[in-house]
């Protein structure tokens, strides 16, 4: 059973280690990709506070496809360059918008959204999808989070088997 009581009294930077600490003991005691990639969107819920949406966006064929997430019903589909997902997979480049609303083509999916951040996920020069956090906070997300953030999907790289969702 998960226990919130750990993260209660850590900093900013604690929750994040911990964060990916939980990511990692979770990938390697679970082989199937599908699950794994469902309890990382419960894991950033718990350590991270303030956000409204987490979840991931995965790459068929020539757009991206609703994946694992927590959050309210969203966009099922968004097309490559569009929004702030789809300018992550088009520029390969994590999206940090302090103001989602200045951002152009940004596609509400919640109108609780304020801030956003993408991370690409790309494996060996392939783009599979992306990792994309709301808040209902304007410039919600630090440099600090970017970071961890990358780290996250790094670690997912290393386990999940992106072919297979
Ligand atoms: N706002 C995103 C769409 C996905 S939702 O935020 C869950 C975008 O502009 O790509």
């Amino acid at each position: 059973m998960f226990k919130l009581e750990p993260i209660k009294n850590m900093n900013e930077e604690e929750r994040l280690k911990y964060m990916n600490l939980l990511l990692k003991s979770q990938l390697s005691s679970e082989k199937d990709d599908l699950a794994n990639i469902s309890n990382a969107t419960g894991i950033i819920m718990a350590c991270v506070d303030r956000l409204n949406w987490a979840g991931f966006y995965i790459l068929r064929g020539k757009e991206l496809v609703l994946g694992p997430f927590q959050g309210l019903p969203a966009c099922n589909r968004i097309e490559i360059g569009k929004g702030v997902c789809g300018t992550a997979v088009k520029t390969k480049e994590v999206q940090l918008v302090p103001d989602v609303h200045l951002f152009p083509g940004h596609i509400a999916c919640d109108q609780a959204s304020n801030s956003e951040l993408v991370i690409p996920i790309i494996k060996e020069d392939i783009v599979y999808g992306v990792l994309d956090l709301d808040s209902p906070e304007k410039e919600r997300f630090t440099q600090l989070e970017k970071d961890y953030f990358i780290k996250f999907v790094d670690i997912l790289n290393q386990y999940i088997n992106w072919e297979n969702i």
